[in-house]
């Protein structure tokens, strides 16, 4: 059993695998975990993590949370190859999508965390992440199910630790109840401040992010994406 920081039992209610899992993800799984930090909850330390990332001397390093199939995630480390991104989801179907993209191109600069971001965002040190990406987090539209979404208040507090001062946290999401979920939880942390001036903030796509597999499916059912930018202040 693993808690958070406020010694809550962290509860996963995704799923962590697709009805099966073919030879050739086992495969890639595999094969991939050369890029997963370690991979064991026993071994993580604080001390462990951080020379697991400095090995890369990036840049800056930026965390995709829910990275799905990672079409931004593979898209951004190509384009910049001196930030290291690390990508966390339990979802190990589409993880091994991800995984054979970044050995079919050879991408040095990502790593992977196969699991829930809960489980790992204590040990991370503080103030190590530049941009923090949450783009269209499951929504658990249900009010009785409001505590399964992954946006809640003592998990701002986690991400306020690890983000650096004047760095973002970027979320997109086309789901009306999470649009006003995220604006009233952000608005409980006085650590934030949320960047839109002029209702095209909100609903200008950054510039350089790709249409992920949600943001599509969200507009060919004619549901308009939101982008909401908060500032660690
Ligand atoms: C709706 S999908 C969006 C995937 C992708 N970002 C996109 O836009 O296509 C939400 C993703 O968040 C992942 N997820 C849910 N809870 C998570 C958690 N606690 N830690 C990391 N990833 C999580 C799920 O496995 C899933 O891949």
């Amino acid at each position: 059993m693993i808690f958070d920081a406020s010694k809550k039992l962290i509860r996963f209610y995704g799923r962590r695998k697709g009805r099966s899992l073919s030879v050739n993800n086992q495969f890639a799984l595999q094969e991939g975990a050369k890029y997963f930090i370690k991979n064991s909850h026993l071994s993580l330390t604080s001390k462990l993590i951080l020379e697991d990332l400095v090995e890369f001397k990036p840049k800056k390093t930026i965390l995709e949370i829910g990275f799905g199939s990672g079409e931004n995630l593979l898209k951004s480390a190509k384009t910049n190859p001196d930030i290291l991104y690390l990508g966390a989801d339990p979802f190990l179907n589409t993880n091994a999508k991800c995984i054979k993209e970044i050995l079919n191109y050879n991408i040095k600069n990502i790593m992977i965390w196969p699991d829930d971001i809960r489980k790992i965002i204590e040990f991370f040190p503080s103030n190590i992440f530049s941009e923090i990406k949450i783009l269209f987090p499951d929504p658990w539209p249900k009010f009785k199910h409001k505590n399964r979404r992954l946006i809640q208040d003592n998990f701002l507090i986690s991400l306020y630790n690890v983000l650096k001062t004047n760095g973002i946290i970027t979320l997109g999401t086309d789901h009306f109840i999470m649009k006003s979920w995220i604006l009233e939880i952000f608005q409980n942390n006085s650590g934030f401040q949320w960047t839109a001036e002029t209702a095209a903030d909100w609903r200008t796509k950054p510039i350089h992010y790709v249409a992920t597999k949600y943001e599509q499916k969200a507009i060919n059912e004619n549901r308009d994406p939101h982008w909401f930018i908060f500032k660690k202040i």
